[in-house]
């Protein structure tokens, strides 16, 4: 089994370009082939997340090219995907298959679709009951889980969903579903969730809208039978991915990093705000707005974190970070509680869990409740060996522990890492981390 080595290192320094967001990535090729004419994409995340994505489009009629940086996408239209020859594999990547089983409503097709080991533990019901509401047939499923197949309806029926989960992945299943529905779709979550699918579709041409409601949730509003016309997109960088790099800064010694072109985008910012409350040196400048998102710089250097209460309704705007929180939770003084956090035990691997158990393992204590993790900060001894349980970001965030562990920590399975970023490896040695793969 392959497995990197994670020593402590002496101080990191440098300035980074960052790889492009997956959720936008994701959401640029669906949203650019189900529009009308050529959308071209720069900067798009070449990740296998988003390659089983494109693969997938292709499988369903969609001519998607590579030139010059640049992915060249012919849109087929709403409701133009085509029936495909074989099963359609999106490997380890939800948001794939969550956003392709709304996207493929509309186009009366039978597909197939399968996953890996980790994609096929994952609840995918929370996407298919509205999509039942909304005409999908679902011929085969393993109990709300992949293997699925699914038969989409010629038109969908335009719904109101209430969802009890602030997540993208349902949000976006429904809106780019109701994209073929006549009539409007309604949906509603408890905290605004990631908002790309609305901003993209917005400037895609669709006739969407949402409020925040008195009560604090988020409802969208969508015409469906608006055609979406081609568009072409410039993908900034992950702020998720950046956040690994910003935190290994944080807790080395004397380290300081610059990142440019980051994604800025308030409902994904939770992170940096977490951060500079545990005391972290970070200043974002810069502020720019690329298409129909924000980017900025960020500068951080060594900070004494000290820890903290994380309140549950800023966990849909950070609900990627928890992993590498954890870590920054580890060297800070005093205890830091992140709460309402329930969700990341459906993510890539049971997150909490992992989690809790791998820094007990490397010496640090840990409260795991069913919806918190509680990190006791402390001395980290290391001298552990940890799983990624193909969770690409479980495997980052114990590579970057070890950076400041007594003792060398081994990650198994890291490969699993080049779903959402695969230049980590020579980006965190570049500056000056001392990783070493085996
Ligand atoms: C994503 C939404 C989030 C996030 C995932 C990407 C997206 O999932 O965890 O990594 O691009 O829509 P949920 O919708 O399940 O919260």
């Amino acid at each position: 089994m392959d497995y990197i080595i994670s020593k402590k290192s002496e101080v990191l320094s440098g300035t980074l370009k960052i790889p492009g967001d997956k959720s936008i990535s994701h959401r640029a090729l669906i949203i650019g082939s189900m529009s009308i004419g050529i959308s071209k994409i720069t900067g798009l995340l070449e990740s296998e997340d988003v390659f089983s994505t494109m693969d997938a489009l292709k499988k369903l009629g969609v001519k998607i090219e590579h030139s010059n940086n640049t992915y060249i996408v012919e849109g087929v239209g709403i409701a133009g995907f085509k029936v495909p020859e074989e099963y359609i594999d999106l490997g380890n990547s939800g948001t794939g298959i969550r956003l392709l089983l709304g996207a493929i409503m509309g186009s009366n097709i039978l597909v197939n679709f399968k996953g890996d080991s980790s994609l096929r533990k994952r609840p995918m019901e929370r996407v298919l009951k509205p999509l039942k509401l909304m005409g999908a047939n679902i011929l085969k499923s393993n109990f709300g889980k992949l293997p699925i197949s699914i038969k989409s309806p010629k038109e969908a029926l335009a719904i109101k969903y209430e969802s009890k989960i602030s997540s993208a992945q349902i949000k976006s299943a429904v809106l780019l579903s109701g994209l073929s529905a006549s009539g409007v779709t309604e949906y509603i979550e408890p905290i605004k969730s990631r908002d790309h699918t609305e901003k993209m579709l917005s400037k895609f041409g669709a006739n969407i809208s949402s409020k925040i409601l008195s009560n604090g949730s988020n409802i969208i509003k969508l015409n469906g039978r608006t055609n979406l016309i081609a568009n072409d997109i410039s993908v900034p960088s992950d702020p998720s991915s950046v956040a690994f790099p910003l935190v290994s800064t944080i807790i080395v010694p004397n380290s300081k990093i610059e990142i440019h072109n980051v994604m800025m985008n308030s409902t994904r910012d939770g992170i940096f705000e977490t951060l500079q409350e545990m005391g972290a040196k970070i200043k974002i400048f810069n502020k720019k707005q690329v298409d129909s998102e924000k980017t900025a710089s960020i500068y951080a250097e060594y900070s004494e974190l000290q820890g903290i209460s994380v309140p549950s309704e800023r966990s849909p705007r950070m609900i990627d970070e928890y992993p590498i929180l954890s870590i920054a939770a580890a060297c800070a003084k005093g205890n830091t509680i992140m709460n309402g956090i329930t969700e990341l035990r459906v993510k890539e691997s049971d997150r909490i869990k992992i989690i809790s158990n791998g820094l007990n393992k490397a010496g640090i204590k840990t409260i795991e409740k069913n919806d918190s993790l509680e990190v006791l900060g402390g001395e980290i001894e290391g001298n552990c060996s940890i799983d990624s349980e193909l969770d690409h970001r479980i495997a980052m965030s114990f590579l970057i522990l070890g950076l400041v562990a007594n003792n060398p920590i081994k990650v198994l399975r890291p490969s699993t890492i080049s779903t959402s970023f695969p230049n980590f490896f020579e980006i965190m040695n570049s500056l000056g981390a001392k990783l070493v793969w085996s």
